[in-house]
């Protein structure tokens, strides 16, 4: 971005400081938006990094929507290579996104306390970004959009996204036409609803597991879709922990069981045949 460079990257001299409006970067980046956007509740010092946390996770549930929704286009279109990228793209982000739980891993329940008042009924049950996370992994629920009918954008948003296939049913619409056996039920189901598992769809992940070589570029889908669905579980079951950790049994401030709750949704398997095709090859 610096404008002193010559064709080869190597400096040429004295970095450019002089611009007429905001700098190039500023442009680009909004680092002024983006770090402003800090309002805290709280005097309590360990507020910030619990927001900033959650800011930043807000922006990698961005960035992997944005690979997931690329994959899902390019499935459709048969360019297998281009979903691969965006999909090996998204396991780098969500390796990221894990790693920002560490600032928040150790909170105490006291800790947590100093502001946990202040968020109100506030709760991460809210993210309109984490619940397109979820449709595009197949997980829809109509009720999840009640909580945004007052934000008319986010609602149109999730809106949209309820209705579309999620990348689990253009995987499977793949598989279908390269042959695979996937049943009418699956192909045409109410796409605004949860997928649920099926035992042809499984028996059909057991054949592609069964010879590799026979279809590798599937094989490998496969394996790229179950280090996904690992990530996620791993993002699910370090939210449990750290809540855990920070306010035991409580009733959570969007009004669940708190932990209970929260464990019940990490137990569910995200491309569920992936996993359990795994018994039978
Ligand atoms: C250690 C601090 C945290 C605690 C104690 C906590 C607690 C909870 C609880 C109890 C719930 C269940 C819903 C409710 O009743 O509120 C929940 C849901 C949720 N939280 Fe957190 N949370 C924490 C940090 C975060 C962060 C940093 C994020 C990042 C965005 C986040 C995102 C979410 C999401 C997306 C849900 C909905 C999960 C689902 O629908 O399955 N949480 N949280």
């Amino acid at each position: 971005m610096s404008q002193n460079l010559d064709a080869s990257g190597a400096g040429s001299g004295t970095p450019n400081l002089d611009f007429d409006g905001t700098t190039p970067y500023e442009d680009y980046v909004q680092a002024d938006v983006l770090t402003h956007l800090q309002h805290l509740r709280s005097d309590d010092p360990g507020e910030m990094v619990f927001l900033v946390t959650t800011q930043v996770m807000e922006l990698w549930f961005t960035v992997i929507v944005h690979e997931w929704e690329t994959a899902a286009k390019a499935l459709r279109e048969d360019r297998v290579q281009v979903a691969m990228d965006a999909l090996k793209r998204s396991l780098r982000e969500l390796e990221a996104l894990n790693a920002s739980w560490r600032p928040l891993a150790q909170l105490t329940p006291g800790q947590f306390n100093q502001y946990r008042a202040a968020l109100g009924e506030g709760s991460g049950f809210q993210s309109a970004m984490y619940r397109r996370m979820e449709f595009l992994l197949g997980e829809k629920s109509a009720s999840m959009l009640v909580p945004h009918r007052g934000a008319p954008r986010v609602h149109a948003e999730l809106e949209k996204a309820i209705q579309e296939p999620s990348l689990y049913d253009e995987v499977l619409r793949l598989l279908a036409r390269r042959g695979h056996d996937v049943p009418a039920e699956v192909l045409d189901r109410d796409l605004s609803q949860r997928y649920e598992p099926s035992p042809r769809v499984e028996a059909a992940w057991t054949a592609l597991y069964a010879e590799p070589e026979a279809e590798l570029d599937l094989h490998r889908l496969g394996e790229v879709l179950t280090d996904v669905a690992e990530l996620v579980w791993r993002w699910r079951n370090d939210h449990l922990v750290a809540t855990r950790r920070a306010m035991g049994a409580k009733t959570g401030t969007g009004g669940s069981a708190g932990v209970t709750w929260l464990e019940k949704r990490a137990q569910k398997n995200v491309f569920p045949e992936l996993w359990t095709a795994r018994s039978y090859v």
